[in-house]
C-alpha cells in the first residue's frame, strides 16, 4: 500500500470516532482524505470548528458548515494528522504551519483522534524538524533561545500563518523528554506556539500500515 493510500485508510477508520455534534478538524493531507470521508455523513453532524484557513475552504466547498470556536464552546472530537509520533501519543506537529490553531482546538476537545500512517511512528521525537511559531520582531531572539537549547533553528521563509506569523523548523532535537522541552520552548518569550503535543497529547492514535489500522490508546 502507498503512502497515500494509508492516509485514506486512516481517515476513513476515524470517521467511527464521529457521531454528532460539531467536529475539530486539523490540517493536511491526511486531514484532506478525512474531511472528504466526513462529507459522507455530514448530516448528522452540526459543522466543523477548523484549524486553518485551507481546511476551512475544502470543509465549506463540500458543504460543511465551519463555526468558530468561540461559538462551538468545548468540542467532543478533534481529528488531525501529526509529522511525527511516539509509543506515548506524544506528536511534532507543525509541518504545514498550523500549529497553533491545532494546538487550541486540541485543548479544548475532550478527545483528540490523531491519524497516521506507519512511517509517521517513531522511537525519539525530533528527526522531523520542529516547527515554533513566532511573533516577526522576535525571529531572531528566538533563534538564538532555540540554538541555545541545542538546536539549530532555520527560518522557514516565504511562509506566513494564518496568525500572520513566522515559522522557525529547529533541526537537531532529539526529543527524550517532550513535556519538558516543550514547556522550556513554550517560556520563550515571542514564542506564540512550538509543535511539541506531549502537555496535551493524542488520547487515540490511529496507524495505517500494510496490514490495516490499528489503534494505540484506550
Ligand atoms: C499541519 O500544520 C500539521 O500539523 C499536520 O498535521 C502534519 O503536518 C501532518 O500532515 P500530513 O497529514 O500532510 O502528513
Amino acid at each position: 500500500m502507498n503512502q497515500d493510500s494509508k492516509k485514506a485508510a486512516v481517515a476513513e477508520a476515524a470517521i467511527g470516532y464521529v457521531s454528532e455534534g460539531i467536529i475539530g478538524v486539523g490540517t493536511g493531507s491526511t486531514v484532506n482524505h478525512f474531511i472528504e470521508a466526513l462529507s459522507s455523513v455530514k448530516a448528522r453532524i452540526d459543522g466543523a470548528v477548523s484549524s486553518s484557513e485551507a481546511s476551512t475552504e475544502r470543509l465549506k466547498a463540500l458543504g460543511i458548515p465551519v463555526l468558530d470556536l468561540n461559538q462551538a464552546g468545548p468540542l467532543d472530537i478533534y481529528v488531525d494528522g501529526a509529522d511525527e509520533a511516539n509509543e506515548h501519543l506524544h506528536l511534532i506537529k507543525g509541518g504545514g504551519g498550523a500549529l497553533t490553531r491545532e494546538k487550541i482546538i486540541a485543548a479544548a476537545s475532550e478527545k483528540f483522534v490523531c491519524i497516521v500512517d506507519d512511517t509517521k511512528l517513531v522511537d525519539v521525537l525530533g528527526a522531523f524538524p520542529l516547527p515554533v511559531e513566532v511573533i516577526p520582531m522576535a525571529r531572531s531572539y528566538v533563534a538564538r533561545q532555540l540554538t541555545a537549547l541545542g538546536g539549530r533553528p532555520v527560518w522557514r521563509e516565504d511562509f506566513v500563518t494564518d496568525n500572520g506569523n513566522l515559522i522557525l523548523d529547529v533541526h537537531n532535537f532529539q526529543i527524550v523528554d517532550p513535556p519538558s522541552l516543550e514547556s522550556r520552548i513554550n517560556d520563550i518569550v515571542g514564542v506564540v506556539a512550538v509543535g511539541i503535543f506531549a502537555r496535551r497529547p493524542a488520547d487515540v492514535l490511529l496507524i495505517a500500515g500494510d496490514e490495516g489500522v490499528r489503534k494505540m490508546g484506550p
